[in-house]
């Protein structure tokens, strides 16, 4: 159609193009791109209310999102490859529009700024991919609870300090990072109704005289609510600090567990077999078999972490309103997204199939130390001796059986008498792993019937979740 391009963005105050240096240092279009369909929603919203508020003609709006419409199939096509000179992808999408409408597309823009636009698309592009957070934190969940259901009474040792404490029930441990998980969706949601609140009609800073209706365009978009204060509206980037807080929490859980699933796989440990689906090999060593993937994830952790200080140091001195420090707000969230996404995708996918548990393992490590000293001291306060009192007995037979190299299992009646007399022959069964887990019956303690509480409560939450 008819094809009239400003032959630079800027308006005619301007008389020399950029430095090339300057433009490719200055233009987002390299990775802003990415917010093209989120830049085409908002603008054919924008064109609608343009029309209904009597701003545009009704035609005109028409004719305004069948345009957008183009450039959104020409995308599909892969035909729209805006390079640098367009700088971003909402000029890029403005000059594609008033090359295949003519002088209608220089209408587009009427009572918007790119500040309240670049707002708008970057917070439409966030609500979808929270969503899509969401989705994968709910499949990571399942993958842990089909595991834990899966071992509602294998032992494993649970650790303070790294050193052996108490004997816990898999089952209890695996739910949990289910627990983190579900304070993650929790965080993601509440951070959700922050990002969706709309700019778009703040204009470039001070609001507009054209007599637009902000809340058309916001209910279009699907947003809840309307930014209260111009200002506040084209500066405001706390949700994206808020989502990679929220992204950087679950890292740190995703990056626990990983390491928990390194140290089990470890000959040391031995408590999980790598799947070959999910392990890899050394190009030198033939007989290895490493966990890269929770490497990756752990390591990955990292790059959040330092996204979120990143927004956080882009805002912390910035005047009111929009700054140009705004652009780098953009990368930090592609790639966090992206990042989360891949890493609970990767877990996911490991605990699905990429790792076994070794339960002969797992029983032989709970029956091999200590761990049930805490229970003898129990069995003796159950029979009047108080706490503390029983608690010295007990260090002080550890340390002889440390010597004697035994375990608390393996002493006869006769020396548990000597100890002191309230111990009967039912001692030995008191300390027997098993029974030292199954005797943990308080609320959310890792007794078997507690645990199958949780799995019950776990399973019917997820099965009710889309
Ligand atoms: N590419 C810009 C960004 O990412 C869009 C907004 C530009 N606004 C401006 N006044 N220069 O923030």
């Amino acid at each position: 159609m008819v094809a009239d391009p400003s032959p630079t963005t800027w308006s005619d105050r301007f008389e020399q193009g950029l430095h090339p240096a300057i433009e490719r240092f200055n233009a987002s279009i390299g990775f802003d791109i990415a917010l093209l369909q989120e830049d085409l929603d908002g603008s054919v919203a924008h064109a609608r209310m343009l029309g209904r508020c009597g701003v545009i003609s009704e035609p005109e709006a028409e004719r305004l999102i069948e345009g957008l419409e183009a450039i959104r199939s020409e995308a599909a096509a892969g035909r729209f490859t805006p390079g640098l000179e367009a700088e971003d992808v909402h000029f890029a999408v403005e000059r594609r529009l008033i090359e295949l409408l003519g002088p209608l597309g220089k209408k587009l823009h009427t009572g918007r700024s790119r500040n309240d636009q670049v707002g708008t698309d970057l917070r439409l592009w966030l609500r979808r991919r929270i969503d899509a957070i969401d989705a994968a934190l709910v499949r990571f969940e399942r993958a842990l609870l089909v595991r834990a259901e899966a071992h509602p009474d294998t032992l494993i040792p649970g650790y303070t300090h790294l050193q052996r404490a108490q004997p816990v029930c898999l089952a209890h441990h695996l739910l949990a990072y289910v627990e983190m998980a579900e304070r993650d969706r929790q965080r993601l949601a509440d951070v959700r109704r922050r990002v969706n609140i709309c700019p778009l009609g703040a204009a470039a800073l001070a609001g507009t005289p054209v007599p637009i209706d902000r809340r058309q365009t916001a209910a279009e978009l699907g947003f809840e609510a309307i930014y209260a204060n111009s200002l506040d509206a084209v500066s405001d980037r706390d949700f994206a600090v808020e989502t990679m807080a929220a992204l950087s929490l679950v890292m740190a859980h995703l990056s626990r567990l990983a390491e928990e699933v390194i140290l089990w796989a470890s000959e040391e440990f031995g408590f999980v077999g790598l799947t070959d689906r999910c392990a890899t090999g050394s190009s030198l060593m033939p007989q290895k078999k490493n966990p890269d993937v929770p490497e990756l994830v752990r390591g990955k952790s990292g790059r959040v972490f330092g996204h979120l200080m990143g927004l956080l140091t882009m805002i912390k001195g910035l005047p009111l309103a929009y700054n140009k420090d705004f652009q780098e707000d953009k990368e930090a969230l592609f790639d966090g997204v992206r990042t989360c996404l891949d890493c609970l995708e990767a877990m996911a996918v490991l605990f699905e199939e990429g790792l076994d548990f070794r339960p002969a393992r797992l029983e032989a490590a709970v029956a091999a130390d200590y761990s049930n000293a805490t229970d003898v001291a129990d069995y003796l306060v159950a029979r009047g001796v108080p706490f503390r009192e029983a608690y010295q007995l007990v260090g002080g037979l550890v340390k002889a059986c440390l010597l004697e190299q035994r375990l608390l299992a393996d002493l006869p009646l006769e020396r548990w008498q000597q100890l002191h007399p309230a111990f009967e022959a039912d001692i030995h069964a008191a300390i027997a792993p098993r029974q030292v887990v199954a005797a943990r019956r308080s609320e959310g303690g890792t007794g078997f019937e507690r645990v199958a509480e949780q799995l019950a409560l776990a399973r019917q939450r997820l099965d009710r979740t889309p």
